[in-house]
């Protein structure tokens, strides 16, 4: 296994035989050996230094039925709701008091939100914050909306891919979508100019080691700036209810194995991560990860979008999120910067 880990340390990639190999045969010795190199490669990079992204979660309405999700169009106990435009504007400004420089527009896919509703929700965030980055979480489109949003003023986009696997990617979702389109769109956005976000589930149902050792190398295949990664946390109300949550030491291993993998990539230590364990977050940093994203949400919608069940963070204002962040970081000597973190190209030396 060491010998493994050095050679993904020196390589950046390993062969998909020797991913199934290491994810199948760790021990958490192993796992201490891997994140004592990823986070030297995080520490040389980023210093001490954790980006925050303010999450705002604007619908929880969805024409998808992704299984595993509890905001999929079939759940009918989902109470739904959408945030109009002066709402959304004042989540930015408590979000630009607060010391965010990205702003991340998350929704259900929502035909709600024209186009047309869109561009000018973004085109005026764009106008009111010239410092910062707007990062769009939409879902699947076309090339030419994608364009349009990119024109209007957005910069970044996240759109997990879920599983490379073509058939495993059929056993979450129903007919209609495809891991083909999903790649698609993730080209797309690239091509565009957009700093793209990619990721998958730990632990989703169905997923096989080797589905892992996919998703590994579709990434390095392309190569996106931000690479988001969390358990599976089953929701009460969808047809994988009765699923296991996904291990929190494979996540963190597959957090370790990513930093070596992509040296500069922004990976966020996500709220799933923090809901599987008290310390999750912590805990993904000391793996490799370096950013962070809490919601900025109004707290009267946060409990409704929820995706999994016992989401953390859905009672607290967004400045208790950001002090109680601060404070976790500097327990572990890091702390949270006021700063867009884009992405940067490596400075090899
Ligand atoms: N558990 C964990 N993550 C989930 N997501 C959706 N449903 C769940 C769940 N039950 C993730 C998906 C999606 C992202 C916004 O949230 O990967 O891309
Ligand atoms: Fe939200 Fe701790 S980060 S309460």
């Amino acid at each position: 296994m060491r010998k493994l880990i050095d050679k993904l340390h020196s390589e950046r990639i390993l062969s998909k035989d020797e991913f199934v190999t290491l994810l199948d045969g760790f021990d958490s010795e192993d796992a201490q050996y891997l994140f004592s190199k990823s986070r030297a490669v995080a520490d040389k990079i980023f210093g001490n230094r954790i980006y925050m992204r303010g999450l705002i979660e604007f619908t929880n309405y969805c024409k998808n039925d992704c299984y595993y999700c509890g905001i999929r169009k079939s759940n009918l106990c989902a109470d739904r709701y959408r945030l109009g435009k002066d709402e959304i504007l004042s989540c930015c400004a408590k979000g630009y008091e607060l010391g965010f420089r990205t702003f991340v527009l998350q929704g259900g896919e929502d035909p709600w939100y024209t186009d047309d509703k869109l561009i000018d929700i973004i085109s005026t965030i764009r106008n009111a914050y010239p410092d910062c980055a707007i990062t769009l979480s939409i879902g699947e489109k076309t090339y030419e909306q994608y364009l349009e949003y990119y024109k209007a003023g957005a910069n970044r986009f996240l759109l997990r891919h879920e599983t490379a696997d073509a058939e495993h990617y059929s056993r979450l979702h129903p007919q209609g979508l495809s891991a083909e389109n999903r790649k698609r769109c993730l080209y797309d956005l690239k091509k565009i100019g957009y700093q793209v976000g990619a990721g998958f589930m730990v632990g989703s149902p169905y997923q096989t080691t080797e589905n892992i050792a996919d998703d590994l190398l579709f990434i390095k295949e392309l190569m996106p700036h931000m690479i988001g990664i969390g358990p599976f946390i089953p929701h009460k109300d969808t047809p994988f209810a009765e699923f296991p949550e996904g291990k929190l030491e494979l996540c963190l291993f597959l957090i370790g194995i990513l930093r070596l993998m992509i040296p500069n990539a922004l990976i966020p230590a996500t709220t799933a991560l923090g809901t599987i364990h008290a310390n999750g977050r912590e805990l993904g940093i000391l793996a490799g990860a370096n950013v962070v994203m809490p919601n900025l949400s109004p707290v009267r919608v946060r409990k409704k979008y929820s995706l999994y069940d016992n989401k953390i963070c859905t009672g607290e204002e967004a400045a208790e999120c950001v002090n109680c962040l601060q404070n976790r970081m500097k327990k572990i000597n890091y702390e949270l910067v006021i700063d867009r973190g884009d992405f940067k190209p490596l400075q090899e030396n």
